[in-house]
């Protein structure tokens, strides 16, 4: 029984939302131990193709981990809290086999910035704000932001970021390459699913194969090796020949992720 989530599965999509929004959606202790049960469900049930990540209420997604579990904590338990959490839920959704999606729909600060990044990509409403505040309470963020802003926005632009603890509009978060559309909040979930409607009409091993290379991605030629073999294995897979012989015979392909 989750307290902090509410789920809903409807057309194979998951959408997970965080439900805490009087402490605007804060991730405490039971929220990660709650998600991380969330997404291992993504992998495991067959009913559910791809996720949606959001926040309940107008004002947040998530406005950051719960700063009132911070005061007692030791530098090993500091250390704890950020390598479970990452493992439980953050690198476990960059890892997912199945698309998950962050639906920002207000802050996106310190863990909720970062929970958005670990997402495959980012949809955002026009009330959105994006930043990683942590240095205003003499951190820095523990969630992968680091690494992940970094990679995504560029060494300047994150450590200007990191280091101002300044808020990006979601106009602002666009131009830096972190969410991919703006909507209104009304629409926000209802344009996600119709993008993962789509998506999930495509053969699911490729986009399972896509994540995995995307995820490897590498200047050297690792990434490149990586890709050649992640091309190969397509070949095993009943969905290429399902999808080159639909587009011959010049119908449509029924995959079935096998
Ligand atoms: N952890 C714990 N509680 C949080 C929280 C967080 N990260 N962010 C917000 N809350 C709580 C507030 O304490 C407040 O609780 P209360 O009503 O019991 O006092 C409630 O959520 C509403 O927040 P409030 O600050 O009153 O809303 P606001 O509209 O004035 O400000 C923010 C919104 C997002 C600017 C502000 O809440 C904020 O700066 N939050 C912290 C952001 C942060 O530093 N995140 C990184 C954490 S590592």
């Amino acid at each position: 029984m989750l307290t902090t989530l509410l789920t809903q599965i409807e057309n194979n999509i998951c959408t997970i939302t965080i439900n805490r929004p009087d402490k605007l959606n804060a991730l405490n202790k039971t929220v990660i131990t709650e998600l991380s049960t969330a997404i291992d469900e993504v992998y495991s049930n067959s009913e559910i193709k791809s996720a949606i990540i959001t926040g309940a209420g107008p004002k947040a997604f998530v406005a950051g981990a719960d700063i009132s579990e911070f005061l007692q904590l030791t530098s090993a338990q500091g250390e704890e809290l950020s390598r479970r959490g990452q493992q439980m839920v953050f690198d476990k959704i960059e890892k997912s086999p199945k698309p998950i999606v962050a639906a920002v729909n207000g802050f996106a600060l310190g863990g909720g910035c970062e929970l958005a990044l670990s997402c495959h990509f980012i949809y955002a409403s026009e009330n959105a704000k994006f930043g990683q505040p942590e240095v205003n309470l003499g951190l820095i963020p523990g969630y992968g932001g680091t690494q992940r802003l970094t990679q995504l926005i560029g060494r300047n632009r994150s450590m200007e970021l990191l280091m101002t603890g300044n808020m990006l509009s979601a106009q602002e978060a666009m131009t830096y390459g972190i969410v991919n559309k703006i909507v209104t909040a009304d629409e926000l979930v209802s344009k996600t699913k119709e993008t993962l409607q789509l998506i999930q009409s495509k053969a699911p091993l490729a986009i399972k194969a896509v994540i995995e290379c995307v995820n490897n991605f590498d200047h050297t030629q690792q990434g490149y090796d990586f890709e050649i073999k992640k091309f190969g294995e397509c070949f095993a897979t009943e969905d290429l020949k399902e999808g080159a012989s639909a587009f011959l015979e010049k119908r449509k392909a029924n995959f079935k992720g096998k």
